[in-house]
């Protein structure tokens, strides 16, 4: 606990009481009163920034002598090497040609060898050591972690699909080049897998992948995932919302057959519905028995009947196209005589006559039997009127 504050406070506080009490909490915490060399535990810094690296002996007694002091680079992975050397004779020497115009003396003292390093770039992270020669102790040194930093560059995109039976990738999403890796989590609320990869960059960057899976329906189309990146540089987390691409051929279904194509009428329509993504690019309609009569226009996905007769008591198909398949559907239409009427449009007495008519005739009955329930069928012909035809009798 008292580590992670001492970390945390002294990457953002300049040089003040923060630097004290952390200092104290330092030496309490881990016990190490003799400690003489006080440097920061570790600091963070981006790419081009400068940083100081703050050093200073503490000596209670004040018998120690100091002869020379020197800043030793360890990088991750690589040999150590200095990188500043201060004598209070000889003066000031930097041996490292990769640090030697980025590094600076800030005070010209040997109590106090703090330096400053500009242009920071990412391959600088590693321990730096400041390293007394001391007489009669011999040497002193406190080390500082350095991090770099690097924010991801982060992206999201969606990808067309179709619909199947398998898991594929639906959606991408990328941290790059971030130090330290970022992580990338999917908020979703179709049921779906990810995973998620990592590739390390040449200056100890990462670059973070994840792949959403799915294995897509048509309903998934449209539906949102989101992309959600954290990462130590970013103050809130990255959040991107994809919306799911999924293509599938045609569904395909006809509306508008209302089981009362009676001869003569003139206003019997039929829709052919689908549902496609991409949409339908065409709509046909045919008749099972041969082409369309004269009587039936289409107009796109509707088919009208300008008059019924016996030319349309026929089976229609409607097929519909898109670029991932076709689909067809058909209704049979069954051309009556006479206008089917619904029982409750009728008038009372016209329903009295309509119960004797049906009740006195068997062959009646039996044609019912092909009509759908709640209707009632008071004419066998156009030509004469049935209901009266009875009455007469
Ligand atoms: C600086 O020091 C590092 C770490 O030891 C070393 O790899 C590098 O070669 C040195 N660069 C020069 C120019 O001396
Ligand atoms: C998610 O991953 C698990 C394990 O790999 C797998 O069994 C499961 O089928 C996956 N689910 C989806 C929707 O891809
Ligand atoms: C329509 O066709 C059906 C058989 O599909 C037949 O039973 C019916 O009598 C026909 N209707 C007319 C008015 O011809």
């Amino acid at each position: 606990m008292a580590r992670d504050y001492t970390a945390r406070c002294l990457a953002v506080s300049p040089m003040g009481s923060c630097w004290l009490v952390a200092g104290m909490i330092l030496l309490a915490a881990q016990g190490i009163m003799a400690q003489k060399v006080r440097v920061e535990e570790e600091l963070e810094a981006y790419p081009t920034e400068s940083i100081d690296l703050r050093c200073q002996f503490i000596d209670g007694g004040g018998r120690t002598k100091l002869t020379q002091v020197s800043w030793i680079w360890e990088p991750i992975d690589g040999q150590r090497d200095n990188i500043a050397v201060f004598h209070p004779i000889y003066g000031q020497s930097f041996p490292n040609l990769s640090f030697k115009d980025r590094v600076v003396f800030l005070h010209n003292s040997l109590e106090n060898p703090s330096i400053r390093i500009s242009n920071l770039k990412m391959a600088d992270a590693g321990r730096y050591t400041c390293e007394y020669a001391t007489y009669p102790s011999g040497n002193e040194q406190g080390t500082t972690t350095l991090v770099m930093l690097a924010k991801p560059k982060n992206s999201a995109k969606v990808l067309t699909v179709r619909a199947g039976s398998k898991s594929v990738v639906v959606a991408q999403c990328e941290a790059a080049d971030g130090k330290p890796a970022a992580t990338i989590t999917w908020l979703a609320s179709v049921e779906g897998n990810h995973s998620t990869s990592m590739t390390n960059g040449p200056d100890g960057t990462v670059t973070v992948r994840s792949e959403y899976r799915l294995d897509p329906t048509p309903a998934d189309n449209g539906r949102e995932v989101t992309c959600k990146v954290n990462q130590r540089t970013q103050d809130r987390p990255w959040m991107y919302p994809v919306t799911l691409s999924v293509e599938y051929p045609p569904s395909v279904s006809i509306e508008g057959y209302d089981d009362n194509w009676y001869i003569g009428r003139s206003d019997a329509v039929l829709t052919c519905l689908a549902n496609a993504n991409p949409p339908p690019t065409t709509v046909t309609w045919t008749m099972a028995s041969g082409s369309l009569p004269d009587t039936v226009m289409v107009d796109g996905n509707k088919l009208m009947v300008r008059k019924v007769d016996n030319a349309v008591n026929a089976t229609f198909i409607c097929e519909v196209k898109n670029k991932h398949g076709a689909s067809r559907q058909q209704v049979t239409a069954i051309v009556i005589v006479g206008p089917c009427v619904s029982a409750d449009a009728v008038k009372i007495s016209d329903a009295v006559k309509i119960s004797i008519l049906l009740l006195q005739s068997e062959e009646r009955a039996r044609f019912q039997d092909v009509g759908v329930p709640h209707m009632v069928w008071p004419a066998m012909s156009p030509d004469l009127n049935p209901i009266e035809h009875i009455w007469d009798q």
